[in-house]
């Protein structure tokens, strides 16, 4: 068995990266939305710090997924798939990797904007990316909610492509994207009665 991608599928390391980045996104978004309305007190700054932990981890994971896209390359577009929706797709997954950078870099700059510190699960510090800036941390704050918000609604618009591929054309789309042992053989299409 290969690691790398290949003409028919996504490997095992894009397809782990793809479904622990979902993962991640989904509690760091969650922690994101409900720590700000938390009272003050030492578990609302834990949380905080949990959200820039796993919001850094998900900046690493996103380099380190495009170094490897890079290089294990990509399946070719489920066969019969119009040409439009495969530019369409690429396009689509192009877009998500600019969120994966820009919503935690936003959340980044925020942070060094308001002069807060910054750890990574306690373990060392990292810079600040920029000055102490009144107006930037107002500006990063805005543009890191509505590059979050962005980051659902084309992630909504995507995985419910994958589903529409997988229960209404029934083919290969989601399942080259799961283990082999979850995957669907493609179901042919019904014989002619006439
Ligand atoms: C993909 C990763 C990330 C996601 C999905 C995410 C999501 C969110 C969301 C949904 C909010 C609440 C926005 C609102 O309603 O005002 C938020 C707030 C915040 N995020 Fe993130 N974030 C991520 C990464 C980061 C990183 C890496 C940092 C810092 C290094 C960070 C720092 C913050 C801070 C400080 C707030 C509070 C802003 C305020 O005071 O209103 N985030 N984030
Ligand atoms: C935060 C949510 C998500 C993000 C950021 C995301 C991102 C991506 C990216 C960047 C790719 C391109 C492949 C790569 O380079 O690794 C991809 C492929 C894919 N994703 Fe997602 N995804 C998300 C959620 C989902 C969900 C919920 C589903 C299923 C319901 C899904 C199904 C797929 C499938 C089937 C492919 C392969 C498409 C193909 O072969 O053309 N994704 N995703």
């Amino acid at each position: 068995m290969t690691l790398r991608n290949t003409d028919e599928r996504w490997g095992p390391v894009s397809q782990s990266l793809h479904w622990l980045v979902v993962a991640l996104i989904l509690v760091t978004g969650t922690l994101g939305l409900v720590m700000g309305d938390m009272r003050n007190g030492p578990s609302k700054i834990e949380i905080y710090a949990l959200h820039k932990s796993l919001g850094l981890t998900i900046l690493a994971l996103a380099a380190l997924r495009l170094a490897w896209r890079m290089h294990a390359g990509a399946p070719l577009p489920a066969p019969a798939t119009p040409r439009w929706q495969g530019r369409f797709a690429t396009f689509t997954h192009w877009l998500l990797y600019g969120l994966l950078f820009a919503v935690p870099l936003s959340g980044w700059t925020f942070n060094s904007a308001a002069g807060y510190p910054l750890q990574w699960f306690k373990l060392f510090n990292l810079p600040a990316l920029v000055a102490r800036d009144v107006e930037l941390r107002q500006l990063a704050r805005d543009l890191h909610e509505w590059l979050f918000w962005s980051l659902v609604v084309v992630a909504l618009l995507h995985a419910s492509a994958a589903v529409y591929h997988h229960l209404v054309l029934r083919d290969d789309t989601l399942g080259r994207m799961l283990p082999h042992a979850w995957r669907r053989r493609a179901v042919p299409p019904p014989l002619s009665q006439d």
